[in-house]
């Protein structure tokens, strides 16, 4: 099994920033790939913070630092991805975006020994693999969680199409980038969301029909389940119109009405309280 050399991750968003720096800090080299400058100027920015951060808090040396800064390198040139030997995409959640990004993946990358992973969190594997025509067998779900620099975690999602070895090479990858990974069937919303979303959704429906208000659900949850964030500022940090969406994406997929998002979720999306990325979702996010 040859080791992967070059990891190229379509999208400098929060997760492909996240998945391009715990490739650079197991000791592969990592391209950063978006069309917008400015994304992967914020990109930049945000890996030297967080690396930077780890050398003063004493858990990384200053020459393993500028290692691991010294193997991300940025482009808006998909010319630049060539020499890649995996790619995960981690752009938006919409299906024909990623559709078009499979297709030209597949027509850029046609060596058998390249794996085009996603790290989408409830579109379906089989549905996008369809768009890399010839190497279907070759997409795979390879799915982070927020922080990704932080959480342990890698759910790893067959399609119908994917190959056998593609999975056990993306779960021997996982285990390298220092995840524990862990496989999942291609439903909406696999194992993570199918579960986690239904329950920030009923957090909302308590909110909504006064069971208690957000501050109390929070710290039941946190106090009584041991959870490090409660339902409602869980869902503040992952953005509400996420969690709406993807209960919409385990509606349609599930075929079932009981997961469309909440009203009062729907309502605070539409009046763009997203979460913290928009300063105030359930709570309030003073800017910093
Ligand atoms: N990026 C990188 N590192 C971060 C970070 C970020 N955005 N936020 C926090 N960290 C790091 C901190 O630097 C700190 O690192 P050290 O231990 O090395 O010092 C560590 O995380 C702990 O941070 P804090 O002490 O500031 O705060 P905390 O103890 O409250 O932990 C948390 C913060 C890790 C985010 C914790 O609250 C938590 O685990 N929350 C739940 C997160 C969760 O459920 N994520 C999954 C979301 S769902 C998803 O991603 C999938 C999907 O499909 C929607």
């Amino acid at each position: 099994m040859s080791e992967v050399s070059t990891l190229a991750v379509i999208g400098a968003g929060q997760m492909g920033g996240g998945i391009a720096q715990v490739a650079a800090q197991a000791r592969i080299n990592a391209v950063v790939f978006d069309a917008a400058p400015a994304a992967l100027d914020k990109c930049r920015g945000l890996h030297k913070k967080l690396i930077d951060r780890a050398v003063e808090k004493g858990k990384l040396s200053r020459s393993d630092a500028d290692a691991t800064l010294a193997s991300i390198t940025y482009t808006s040139r998909w010319e630049d991805l060539a020499g890649a030997d995996w790619v995960v995409e981690a752009v938006v959640e919409d299906l024909a975006v990623k559709k078009a990004i499979f297709k030209r993946l597949a027509e850029t990358f046609t060596s058998d020994r390249v794996v085009l992973a996603t790290n989408t969190s409830s579109i379906s594997i089989t549905d996008i693999a369809t768009a890399a025509a010839g190497a279907s067998h070759r997409v795979v779900g390879m799915h982070f969680f927020y922080p990704v620099p932080v959480m342990g975690l890698v759910e790893v999602i067959n399609g119908l199409q994917t190959s056998k070895d593609v999975v056990d090479r993306t779960v021997a990858l996982s285990a390298r980038m220092g995840k524990t990974p862990l496989k999942a069937n291609d439903r909406a919303g696999f194992v993570s969301n199918r579960i986690l979303m239904p329950m920030i959704n009923e957090a909302f429906y308590a909110w909504m029909e006064g069971v208690a208000e957000p501050e109390a659900i929070d710290g039941i949850m946190k106090l009584g389940c041991n959870f490090p964030m409660g339902p409602l500022r869980l869902a503040d940090f992952i953005g509400l119109d996420t969690c709406a969406h993807i209960m919409n994406v385990l509606a349609d997929g599930l075929n079932s009405e009981r997961y469309r998002p909440c009203p009062l979720l729907r309502q605070l999306v539409t009046a763009g309280r997203l979460g913290e990325k928009s300063g105030r979702g359930v709570f309030e996010y003073p800017a910093k």
